[in-house]
């Protein structure tokens, strides 16, 4: 009888008793442990390994077990991965494209989901960019669990004469000069950076050493901003038609951001990943360099682009048409931001040249003695 009990008792402590939560349902991509699956365990122990969530439908994890004997076993557990998050659609309310450019409206849209699929963004409306007027057109992005995310969004087909005048308005104020040059004429003793430089805010604005700042530390007032500013239009096209020349194609993925837009973009990703992690690649409203109509993301948006032709060829040639590359890898606590390899910021071709470096970027705020943190 005792032997039988004892027998028993041995069998008993050799299994570790799990119980595992059931209809278990868990976002795309999200980072969630082997925990999350478990309710409850005695006399034992499991091993806490984080789940694959990289794809929708149903799985199945074999979490390690350890009973208090020490004796290994596994115990399975179901789960489903589903995708409930509509996709991120970014783009502006009233898109402003000139009748005669070779345009493409997809450039001025941008989709991200967390199921991290290609999802191309669809449009509904007439509309000829060949003709000028107004089409009012809805824009709306799938992905491929049928979550939708829809905009209404005004697109404006300028005469090429009409925008000329109204971007030079616009710009005159940030880019009169190839590099950003100010005349400084109407502000009093003016603060100065570390490195000597005057710090002069002129309508909200803040310009030092004559170069438009936005960062961390420096905002930009919310109406700031019409688009991107001619010149930084133009040297993009010239930059585009020389690495088209090299086989190579460059295209603008998220250029003028408006603060309306930075605000959706940023909220979207305090969502998904927490402010703490967002602050550390998404600018907070008013802080965008996207918004200062001199800054442009280049065809893709992921650390990946860092290995494609297309960034090796604008490592070597950007500067040559006014562009830096904004955010470099390891100075991540001078700007503020994790390296961007899509990211470029105008700034004329002899600033450029000068924090061009020999691809050993130079940042704005090392070259001017200014910090990016938010106050
Ligand atoms: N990704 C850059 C920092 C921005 O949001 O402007
Ligand atoms: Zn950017």
């Amino acid at each position: 009888m005792i032997l039988f009990l004892g027998i028993g008792l041995f069998v008993y402590l050799k299994t570790p008793l799990v119980e595992a939560r059931e209809n278990i349902l868990i976002e795309v991509n999200s980072n969630i442990k082997a925990s999350s699956l478990i309710k409850n365990i005695k006399l034992g122990s499991y091993e806490n390994t984080t789940l694959d969530t990289s794809k929708v439908g149903e799985k199945e994890i074999k979490i390690k077990t350890k009973s208090f004997l020490n004796k290994k076993g596994t115990k399975t557990v179901s789960y489903k991965v589903v995708d409930t998050n509509a996709p991120l659609l970014e783009v502006e309310a009233q898109i402003n494209v000139q009748q005669e450019e070779n345009n493409n409206l997809l450039d001025y849209i941008f989709v991200k989901d967390n199921s991290k699929e290609e999802i191309e963004p669809k449009i509904t409306g007439d509309y000829d960019l060949k003709k000028e007027g107004k089409y009012k057109l809805k824009v709306s992005a799938k992905d491929s669990s049928g979550n939708e995310t829809v905009k209404d969004v005004v697109l404006n087909v300028i005469a090429p004469k009409k925008v000329e005048s109204n971007t030079n308005n616009n710009t005159s104020s940030n880019t009169s000069k190839e590099n950003n040059q100010k005349e400084n004429n109407t502000i009093n003793t003016p603060k100065k950076t570390k490195k000597g430089y005057d710090i002069i805010e002129k309508d909200g604005v803040t310009y030092i050493n004559g170069i438009l700042i936005a960062n961390k530390t420096y905002a930009l007032p919310k109406n700031y901003g019409q688009g991107l500013t001619s010149e930084t239009s133009a040297a993009f096209t010239k930059m585009q038609t020389a690495a088209k020349e090299a086989g190579l194609n460059i295209f603008i993925k998220s250029g003028f951001r408006s603060y309306q837009l930075q605000t959706e973009v940023y909220n979207n990703w305090v969502k998904l990943n927490g402010q703490a992690r967002a602050d550390t690649y998404s600018a907070r409203p008013g802080h965008s360099e996207h918004q200062s109509g001199l800054a442009m993301d280049i065809n893709l948006i992921e650390q990946e682009f860092a290995n494609t032709e297309e960034f090796k060829w604008l490592q070597k040639n950007a500067y040559k048409y006014g562009f830096i590359l904004r955010y470099p890898k390891e100075k991540e606590s001078i700007t503020g931001y994790i390296y961007e390899p899509w990211h470029y910021r105008y700034v004329g071709v002899s600033l450029a040249e000068e924090l061009y470096n020999n691809g050993n970027w130079i940042t704005l705020e090392e070259y001017l003695g200014i910090d990016s943190k938010y106050k």
